[in-house]
């Protein structure tokens, strides 16, 4: 019999590339998403590449009135785990709308294990992120790092929910729970057929550089320029959603692999810094194109260094990255170029 997941956010640009890497598994998918941040088309294409259906619960898990909705869903048939995705996740929102952040990533979470309680499954792979570390920890990043501190709401969400789930583990022994912390996702499904779609302004290093690599935008902005790293510019652990969606199914595994339940909090990256510059280098090397950039001030609360320690994700999950930046770069761009508009176009 095969196994059955629920990926809540499976539409989003993570979770596109976890609900693949499931089916290709031999995993069953239902997915929870309102598309909120996502295109429908993104699961018909997920279908495709992963050569099965998906079972889709179009319903916002953040709001109280759908519990009922989801669980009869849900309650169908037998599910083994859940990946849980679903979220807000732009820093400089959630700064300006912090309820909104704490009410959607909060109460997702709770409805979650409510549902999950309901329908007796006690698996939970959670997206995290590196974000829950504060400053003045070493490089690399281990998970016993001396401070947690997010700097932002949307940070504190993720660093809420981790505690949410370990408590959860303290009060009932049963429940299975993996905190996943990933550093930078960049790059896209190798076919570019999936990937990432961002609404507005790109947030994010990777999608801005590809939108002025394709001409949609003038020029990239490198905040900062004079930080003590090899070249100046803000060095951060890139890792290839290829990776990260095989890092979940590991997880999973590892979970239900284990003889009682667990709770692990676990980085998932390459453990090696790229900086800003390298990144813009690799970019224009792989696309062919220049990459106009000007250096403007340092992004308050940014850090100048941050990469991954992987040696608990080896160890527990038997996973580690393996693509370089060459092919998460190349695989950025022909997401971007096949899909100048995204899903939209
Ligand atoms: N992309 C990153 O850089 C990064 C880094 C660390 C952690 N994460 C976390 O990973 C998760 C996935 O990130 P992503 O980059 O794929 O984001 P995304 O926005 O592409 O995907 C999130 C998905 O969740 C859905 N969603 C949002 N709120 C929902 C709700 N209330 N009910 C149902 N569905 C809802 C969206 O429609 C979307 O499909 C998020 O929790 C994010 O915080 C992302």
């Amino acid at each position: 019999m095969s196994l059955h997941i629920l990926v809540t956010g499976g539409a989003g640009y993570i979770g596109s590339h976890v609900c693949v890497a499931l089916l290709e598994g031999g995993y069953q998918v239902t997915v929870i998403d309102n598309f909120s941040n996502s295109h429908p088309e993104a699961l018909e294409r997920v279908a495709k590449l992963g050569g099965g259906a998906v079972t889709l619960i179009e319903a916002d898990l953040a709001d109280e009135g759908s519990i009922d909705f989801i669980r009869q869903q849900v309650a169908e048939r037998p599910v083994h785990g859940a990946i849980h995705l679903a979220g807000l996740k732009a820093v400089g929102e959630s700064v300006a709308k912090p309820a909104l952040y704490y009410h959607t990533n909060i109460n997702a979470t709770l409805n979650l294990i409510e549902i999950m309680g309901a329908v007796g499954s006690n698996t939970i792979v959670f997206s995290s992120s590196a974000t829950v570390y504060g400053e003045g920890n070493k490089n690399p990043l281990t998970e016993a790092a001396v401070s947690y501190a997010p700097t932002n709401p949307y940070g504190r969400t993720k660093y809420y929910n981790e505690n949410i789930l370990r408590d959860l583990y303290i009060s009932n022994n049963d429940w299975r729970i993996a905190n996943l912390r990933y550093f930078n996702p960049v790059g896209a499904h190798p076919s570019g057929l999936i990937g990432e779609d961002p609404q507005g302004t790109p947030n994010n290093l990777f999608p801005y550089i590809a939108q002025v690599a394709v001409g949609r935008r003038e020029k990239l902005s490198v905040f900062g320029g004079d930080y003590p790293t090899r070249d100046g510019s803000g060095v951060r652990d890139y890792i290839h959603v290829q990776d990260l969606a095989s890092g979940h199914v590991a997880a999973l595994q590892f979970l239900h692999n284990q003889q009682e339940g667990c709770t692990a909090d676990v980085n998932l990256g390459t453990g090696k810094g790229v900086s800003v510059f390298e990144a813009i280098s690799a970019f224009e090397r792989v696309s062919s194109r220049a990459i106009p950039f000007e250096v403007t001030a340092r992004r308050p609360g940014d850090l100048a260094e941050v990469y991954a320690d992987v040696t608990l994700a080896r160890q527990l999950f038997d996973w580690e990255a393996k693509y370089d930046l060459e092919q998460m770069c190349a695989d950025h761009w022909r997401w971007q170029m096949q899909n100048p508009s995204g899903y939209n176009g």
